[in-house]
């Protein structure tokens, strides 16, 4: 395999068998994509405001997921992928403010029917680039026919304006196979600091609405 191959693909027959555990991953997404729907219609007819703006799910393509284990020198094989990559599947929470964040980010954990299986904070600890975001991975058990088979989702958690960054960010960095030119890498921390600062200010206006209301 050549690490370099910038259309990397897996043989026919692997793609395939590839196709058909990928069912697995896109049931296991369906069970996360019902919670935080549900989440979702309580928050709007139940509670006075609804910190949800948008849920996004995806399950990772079959060429994507080649083009991810030959970026890291890993062979292309079902059982590779499964072992490799947490996030085949994947969903997105936005909220409205980085408060929001938490708060989903607990009931999420709180959910008895699967298991946290890593959590990692970049809105407390940003990363160098100037990601911010709240990650989990859970592991789902979708039953049924599956039995006890189970896979990982992964949940991204993030306000409107870090979605903003990151989707400009990911779009830059694609563009550039991975290697942002360095003036621009500078201007994206720049505008990642300036986003978090915006939303911390406007945050503060809505806290300041929240008490003139009661
Ligand atoms: P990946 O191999 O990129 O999946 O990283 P990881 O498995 O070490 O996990 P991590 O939690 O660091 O990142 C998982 C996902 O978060 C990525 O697939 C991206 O969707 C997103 N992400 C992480 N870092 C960045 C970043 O610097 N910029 C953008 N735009 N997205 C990021
Ligand atoms: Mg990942």
């Amino acid at each position: 395999m050549n690490p370099h191959d910038p259309h990397p693909r897996f043989q026919p027959e692997e793609a395939a068998r590839l196709r058909k555990n990928l069912v697995l991953y896109s049931c296991a997404l369906t069970v996360i994509e019902t919670q935080l729907s549900n989440l979702n219609r309580y928050y709007s007819a139940l509670s006075d405001s609804n910190p949800i703006e948008l849920i996004k799910t995806r399950v990772k393509s079959v060429d994507s997921i080649a083009q991810k284990l030959s970026l890291r020198g890993l062979p292309l094989t079902v059982e590779s992928t499964v072992e490799n990559l947490s996030d085949i599947a994947g969903a997105r929470v936005i909220c409205s403010y980085s408060e929001n964040v938490n708060e989903i980010a607990s009931l999420i954990k709180a959910e008895s029917d699967h298991e946290v299986i890593a959590e990692k904070d970049y809105i407390t600890s940003p990363k160098p680039s100037g990601y911010r975001s709240y990650h989990l991975v859970v592991r789902v058990t979708p039953g049924g026919l599956f039995g006890d088979q189970s896979c990982p989702v992964e949940i991204q958690i993030r306000t409107a304006a870090m979605d903003f960054w990151a989707t400009l960010e990911h779009k830059v960095r694609y563009k550039y196979s991975g290697e942002i030119p360095d003036h621009l890498s500078q201007e994206l921390q720049a505008c990642a600091e300036k986003i978090h600062e915006l939303d911390e200010r406007m945050y503060l206006i809505h806290e300041l609405v929240e008490l003139i209301n009661q």
